[in-house]
């Protein structure tokens, strides 16, 4: 599984941690920055270029991390093809797999400590869109949207 992820500034130390996290695990992962601490970057520098590649179907999932995973989420949306979403507890980081196909995890780095991080990391790479009817017709309501 090919793996991109991203953060700005207030996302960059869970970024530094959860990048070797993904390595260990066996995945590929492509940085698509910040990479450096730099507190006047601005997280569409970072994220959108990798919302753009995870709707070229370029990676299997993407994670982007900011101060609050709220400007990712809220950025990332913009792009075509993209179903992303600020998580902070388990049940959702697979179930927003499993009935919405996300295809990136927000993060908040001051709100989400490393290891519930890597916990629900870990939820979302392991699920799998279940592509039940009801699933699909809701989907296919959304990209309507993106027309
Ligand atoms: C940056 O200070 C902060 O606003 C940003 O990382 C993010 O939290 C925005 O939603």
């Amino acid at each position: 599984m090919k793996i991109a992820i991203a953060a700005d500034h207030g996302g960059y130390e869970l970024k530094q941690i959860i990048h070797p996290f993904l390595l260990s695990l066996g995945y590929e992962v492509k940085d698509f920055g910040a990479f450096e601490l730099d507190n006047a970057d601005d997280y569409p520098d970072f994220i959108v270029p990798m919302a753009r590649a995870i709707a070229a179907k370029e990676f299997d999932r993407a994670i982007a991390i900011c101060g609050s995973g709220v400007g990712a989420s809220v950025a990332a949306n913009k792009i075509a093809g993209v179903r992303a979403a600020l998580i902070n507890e388990h049940f959702s980081a697979h179930q927003g797999v499993e009935d919405d196909n996300l295809n990136m995890l927000c993060l908040g780095g001051r709100v989400t400590g490393y290891m519930a991080a890597q916990e629900l990391i870990v939820a979302f790479l392991n699920a799998r869109f279940t592509g039940a009817e009801r699933h699909l017709r809701r989907l296919q309501k959304v990209h309507l949207l993106e027309k």
